[in-house]
């Protein structure tokens, strides 16, 4: 036992069943409920994942929170692809959190972005789970680093706010694995952060704080999460069945009424003070860890503004450039659109932060180009009116100027966690405005403070350029600016596809759900994954954006061509700089199973890289590839598998732009016990490597029995025609046996039967 178990275990030892039921509950909205007898402090913990949202004295403050740094949200971090960058910025997230006396982080979420209209898509980072992992736990890693836990959240499947509280998300056990809880996986196994959230909403028939499978069996047996898990906010129904499930803390308190429960049920019987103890340990455990941090100090203002600047910088993905960024000293600009004034930096809810300070893209501007004579026109307000006068004053001021930038934000009433947007368009006014404003200057650069996808088909053609600058937190304007202007050449790319229609996305026939059930039907095939299987052409595809710089890919190789899933390989491939500016580049790795016995998408994103280049300069970037890179999970094993064969390895600088291709072949190194059942069909036998072997006999009966049944003679037609066996392949074995009933030693469900114990035996 270490010297932390043993004071835990001393703690546990000192507690009354009433102060343990009562630990288990908060003892107020952001603090654990202390034990002074037992030497048990309260642990605070606070929202959000972009920053601290540390309530302060009500009286003094109201409702908000203490100043610190608003780093722009998850969906933008996402598009950084950059793992070290939120390391950075998680130490410094944790530096404040110290400060402001804050033990636990609750963020970040990494739900996935089922459908671009989901309310709280910006605090999410992704449509892909090995990118979102990978982020979420290089964010954790930075925090954790720095002496703070987090609460990697909603687990699971909290996909849309429709009904968030109740809805019943019914998703079938491979998509759940691949696509909805591999994300969370790969952060706990990545990053192991101390709490997990629960989701509000229903999985499969059960709530998130009541699912045993998925509390207890998935993420405490199989991942070997170690910490305690929390109840959303008020998330929990039934108090004993969210315990017996391993909910170990509800959030918020105090609830007497829960406390008492929890003692009512294991004083009569009906739950196992194990399990309460169980919960307390974990509980404890943590509160420990986060004593091991002295809080409290200050935190420096000045360089997590800078350093939230150049997070927002690399985050802003340029999604269209057709000669006119950067601006290079324009004699006069027009700047347009309330988000130009008013930055909209982030969005609305629990993740709400009290900025230290805000850039706004106006002043900015006029800052990094002193020289030019710069325009401000509101363009549109801050609801969702219609004002064709500011649309004029816009357009006049875009045609006497040299170029035009429109910055555009959704009015909160659209976007924000709490409710999913209607649609993918912009307000009526702000696509006005972009077409009268594009009408009268050619040179027009739209700038998106949006959260996700947008549907730009009316106005997309019209403009000289687009950058997609999101929830972009509190230096966001500066780092606008910094792009806008060449001084940071931007490097970010798309995390999740930007579809041109909203009918074009993969739920849009089951979202968002009705008589409380959303059915995920669309399975594995959310964002890049449908989009190439059913070969519909996006506006811009996951994995997408410029630079002010061009790359060359050259010298594809890889470690074995042949080589068996334990090992791996190492896919390498020389990245050139062929421009004439510094700049990075996003190497993406997707994989593509040839042919494998359950169905599998076309491509999936499995290593990426970010390399830093100097003109001229090149580099051999190396992404290796594991396992998971090439299994899938197969239900019916209940585990993730891999298949002999071939697989292609895509590399590409978008999910759309395949630079070069490699195949190699892989051996599986698991012995996997058949499948074949009574009622498996003929096909299924001879696809079954062992069942071929062992029905090779059976084959001449049934051959047999077909001849005599069809009247087709050998010699006549030359054997049994593949019309005739393509017509039985997908008949069960034992259909197919009975075709030859009479002439047959045994019954044929005897043969089956005999054949099937062959197998498992
Ligand atoms: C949100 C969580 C948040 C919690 C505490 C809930 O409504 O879903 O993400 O951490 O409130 O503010």
């Amino acid at each position: 036992m270490t010297d932390q178990q043993s004071t835990v275990q001393a703690m546990i030892s000192k507690m009354t069943l009433e102060e343990k039921a009562a630990l288990c509950t908060g003892a107020g909205p952001w603090a654990t409920t202390p034990v002074a007898h037992a030497d048990v402090p309260e642990m605070i913990v606070t929202d959000g994942p972009h920053g601290v949202r540390r309530v302060g004295n009500l009286e003094e403050m109201g409702s908000q929170s203490l100043p610190a740094t608003c780093f722009p949200s998850a969906a933008s971090l996402a598009a950084t692809w950059n793992p070290g960058l939120l390391e950075e910025m998680g130490r410094a997230l944790a530096e404040e959190a110290v400060a402001l006396e804050v033990d636990v982080l609750l963020g970040p979420g990494v739900n996935m972005k089922r459908t671009p209209l989901c309310g709280r898509n910006f605090e999410y980072f992704s449509e892909d789970p090995y990118l979102a992992g990978k982020l979420a736990a290089a964010l954790i890693n930075g925090i954790q680093g720095g002496g703070v836990g987090t609460s990697l959240k909603h687990f699971a499947a909290n996909n849309q706010e429709y009904q968030r509280f109740s809805i019943n998300a019914e998703i079938d056990e491979r998509t759940l694995r691949e696509i909805y809880l591999a994300a969370f996986e790969t952060a706990v196994k990545e990053s192991r952060p101390w709490t997990v959230m629960c989701s509000y909403n229903k999985i499969n028939g059960f709530y998130g704080s009541e699912q045993h499978y998925l509390l207890t069996d998935i993420l405490k047996d199989e991942w070997g999460f170690e910490g305690l898990v929390v109840s959303d906010w008020g998330a929990v129904h039934d108090r004993v069945a969210a315990l017996k499930a391993g909910l170990d803390l509800e959030m918020p308190g105090p609830k007497p009424s829960r406390t008492q429960a929890v003692i009512d049920a294991v004083e009569g019987g009906e739950m196992d003070e194990a399990v309460l103890d169980e919960a307390v340990r974990r509980i404890l455990t943590i509160i420990m860890q986060a004593q091991a941090t002295a809080k409290g100090g200050s935190f420096d203002q000045d360089a997590h503004h800078a350093l939230a600047r150049k997070v927002a910088a690399e985050s802003m993905v340029l999604l269209k450039n057709e000669e006119v960024l950067p601006l290079s000293n324009p004699r006069r600009v027009a700047v347009i659109g309330r988000a130009a004034q008013h930055a909209h930096f982030q969005g609305g809810g629990s993740s709400h932060i009290n900025p230290t300070r805000v850039d706004a893209p106006l002043d900015a501007l006029k800052a990094v180009l002193p020289d030019s004579e710069i325009t401000y026109s509101e363009g549109y307000a801050a609801d969702l009116s219609q004002d064709q006068a500011l649309i004029a004053a816009a357009a006049d001021a875009a045609a006497a100027a040299d170029v035009a930038v429109i910055f555009i934000a959704l009015p909160a009433s659209v976007e924000s966690e709490g409710y999913d947007r209607a649609n993918l368009l912009l307000t009526a006014q702000q696509e006005a405005l972009i077409g009268a404003v594009t009408k009268a200057q050619s040179q027009c650069v739209v700038v998106l403070n949006t959260s996700s996808a947008v549907d730009m088909r009316a106005w997309v053609d019209d403009t000289a350029g687009i950058i997609q600058a999101g929830f972009m937190g509190q230096a966001g304007g500066s780092a606008v600016a910094d792009v806008l202007t060449g001084a940071v050449n931007p490097s970010a790319k798309l995390a999740e596809s930007f579809p041109l229609k909203l009918e074009d996305t993969p739920a849009y026939i089951n979202f968002p759900g009705d008589r409380g059930t959303v059915h995920y039907g669309e399975g594995l095939y959310i964002g890049y994954r449908y989009y190439d299987a059913k070969q519909i052409p996006v506006l811009f595809p996951f994995g997408h954006g410029l630079s002010y710089t061009t790359f060359a890919y050259t010298n594809p190789a890889v470690s074995a061509t042949e080589f068996t899933d334990a090992d791996g390989v190492i896919v390498s491939v020389d990245v050139t700089n062929t421009g004439k500016q510094a700049g990075q580049e996003i190497v993406q790795v997707y994989v593509h199973d040839q042919k494998s016995t359950l169905h599998r998408p076309e491509k999936e994103l499995k290593g990426f890289a970010k390399v830093a280049l100097e003109p001229g300069e090149t580099k051999t970037v190396e992404i290796p590839l594991d396992f998971r890179a090439f299994a899938y999970y197969h239900p019916d094993h209940q585990q993730w598998i891999t298949e002999d064969g071939e697989f292609d390895l895509l590399i590409g600088a978008s999910a759309a732009d395949i630079n070069e291709q490699l195949t190699v072949s892989l051996k599986s190194s698991l012995d996997l016990p058949s499948l074949l059942h009574e009622e498996s069909t003929l096909q299924e036998w001879l696809d079954d490597d062992k069942g071929k072997a062992v029905i090779a006999e059976t084959i001449v009966l049934i051959q047999d029995g077909i001849a005599g049944s069809f009247g087709i003679s050998d010699e006549a037609e030359g054997g049994i025609g593949m019309d005739v066996m393509g017509f039985l392949m997908d008949m069960p074995l034992l259909s197919v046996l009975h075709f030859n009933d009479a002439a047959l030693p045994q019954t044929p469900e005897e043969i089956v039967a005999g054949l099937v114990d062959l197998l498992h035996g």
